[in-house]
């Protein structure tokens, strides 16, 4: 039995006290089915922004493009928080790599060095998946918006679960040379991250986050292929523009995607990875 299950009033002792007054209300739940899901639904009920949302497993966890996140009890992070804007649902794309740059960052405060970041928001280490994230978001056109960030990170991920994983991955506790990792404590990192960054973006937009993304870009220079639903196109990844776009420099000059719409991936790189 894991000594460090989840607990409420111990994440909330462990946020910064500015994060603590900007969590409306925290919720820590054993199982759920998704808890980006469960928060889309609270929203749609007028849950206050501000509420945090994690679990001890989930059962129907799910990624980007509609894979599974393969979530078993008590052996990692799956946070999803929720949080109210005035601007239209358009304008929220940007902070998908908001929220890569700062959960990486955040872990790097930690002692995880070495960690870098696949467009838009995968978060990678030696390659391998370490945590990703997944946003959702509901509104009305011309705004209000309530965007729900989902953020799963593999802590302490046993190998036989590890197999249902469609891609090379790994867990901190490989990351930090088998350092033990409080989930209660990351929880409270990673929530406190997501705040600062919740306000700040409200306010300043994407760009003050562009040099923190950039400097964990894992394929910047790199020849890579752009997944669209019908064909693929292959360049040299120059970075991100400041609208978030994904940079490509093609035969027929430089092109540039947004995520959501297309998946990257390193050339030569296997076809599980998305
Ligand atoms: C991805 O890389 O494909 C995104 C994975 C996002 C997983 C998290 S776990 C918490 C939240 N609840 C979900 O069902 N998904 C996100």
């Amino acid at each position: 039995m894991p000594t460090d299950l989840l607990d409420a009033q111990r994440i909330l002792a462990a946020l910064s006290s500015g994060a603590r007054r900007a969590v409306a209300r925290l919720e820590v739940h054993t199982e759920i089915d998704s808890t980006n899901r469960y928060l889309m639904r609270e929203a749609a009920t007028g849950a206050p922004c501000g509420t945090l949302c994690l679990a001890e497993c989930q059962t129907a966890g799910r990624g980007r493009f509609g894979r599974p996140w393969i979530s078993p009890y008590g052996a990692n992070l799956y946070l999803s928080m929720l949080w109210r804007f005035k601007a239209p649902p358009a304008v929220l794309g940007g902070f998908s790599l908001v929220a890569g740059a700062v959960v990486a960052d955040a872990l790097r405060r930690i002692g995880a060095e070495g960690l870098a970041l696949k467009w838009p928001n995968d978060l990678l280490w030696d390659r391998r998946k370490l945590g990703g994230m997944l946003l959702e978001v509901a509104g009305e056109a011309q705004g209000p918006s309530a965007l729900v960030v989902g953020i799963g990170i593999n802590v302490r991920m046993a190998h036989d679960h590890g197999h249902a994983i469609d891609q090379p991955w790994v867990d901190l506790a490989e990351v930090l040379g088998g350092l033990r990792v409080d989930r209660n404590a990351l929880a409270a990192r990673v929530a406190d991250a997501l705040i600062d960054a919740f306000e700040r973006f409200d306010c300043e937009g994407l760009t003050p986050f562009l040099a923190l993304w950039d400097g964990f870009d894992a394929f910047r220079g790199e020849q890579a292929r752009i997944l669209l639903a019908d064909r693929e196109i292959r360049g040299r990844v120059l970075g991100i523009a400041s609208d978030g776009a994904l940079r490509l420099e093609t035969a027929d000059g430089e092109r540039r995607f947004h995520a959501g719409e297309v998946s990257l991936r390193r050339e030569g790189e296997g076809v599980g990875e998305r």
